[in-house]
């Protein structure tokens, strides 16, 4: 069996703290490198390797993915919805180079595979409100869910041209108890409830 060196982008927020954690159970600890831009949050303190990286800037992801021998990339890196609509430049600019960046060191580096999370917002109000399809009219109102959409189309994109095994589920808004949530709307619903 091919062993897997996975690296975790964006992992001190609210689903990397738990998602580096399923992964380190079934992986192995030193085989999951816990990644983010801000310091490690304390819930994976301990628990395996951590990396300070900005995805943003590819040349450092490269030589972390060389230096690493990273097979696989989990990129969770975003700002989203709630935040993005007070940035939209930032939020077009993060979202969608960070994408990019690891699609073509995946291309570059023939990684196995690159998991990027799309979300619910790629559905706009023109979109059917019960058992909506996955393909449907799909017209978001946020930069985040354009952006999110776009995503989707350069991964489609990076597997037809290149090869690239690159995955993606659109998430709806994910209720965590251990990591707090980031800026989407779950964070804005906790906060009218709490
Ligand atoms: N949480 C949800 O309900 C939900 C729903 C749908 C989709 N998603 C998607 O899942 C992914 C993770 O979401 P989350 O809720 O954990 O977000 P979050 O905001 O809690 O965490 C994102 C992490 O990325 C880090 N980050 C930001 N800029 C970075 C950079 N330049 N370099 C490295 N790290 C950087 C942040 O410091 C943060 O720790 C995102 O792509 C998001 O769009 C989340």
């Amino acid at each position: 069996m091919v062993k897997e060196k996975i690296l975790v982008i964006g992992a001190s927020g609210q689903i990397g703290v738990e998602l580096t954690m399923a992964l380190r159970k079934i992986y192995g600890n030193a085989n999951v490198v816990a990644s983010d831009l801000r310091e490690e949050n304390p819930l994976l303190k301990g628990t395996g390797p951590y990396v300070s990286l900005d995805v943003m800037n590819k040349e450092m992801l490269h030589v972390q993915v060389i230096r690493q021998n990273i097979t696989q990339i989990y990129l969770l890196a975003a700002i989203l919805s709630a935040t993005g609509e007070k940035n939209p430049n930032l939020a077009w600019s993060l979202n969608m180079q960070s994408l990019l960046n690891v699609l073509d060191i995946a291309r570059e580096e023939k990684l196995h595979k690159v998991y990027w999370p799309s979300s619910i917002a790629v559905f706009g109000p023109t979109s059917p409100k019960q058992n909506c399809p996955q393909q449907t009219i799909i017209e978001p109102i946020t930069v985040y869910g354009i952006s999110k959409y776009a995503g989707e189309f350069w991964c489609n994109y990076y597997f037809n041209r290149y090869g690239v095994d690159v995955r993606s589920l659109r998430y709806p808004g994910l209720i965590s108890y251990k990591s707090e949530p980031g800026g989407g709307t779950t964070r804005l619903c906790c906060r009218d409830f709490s």
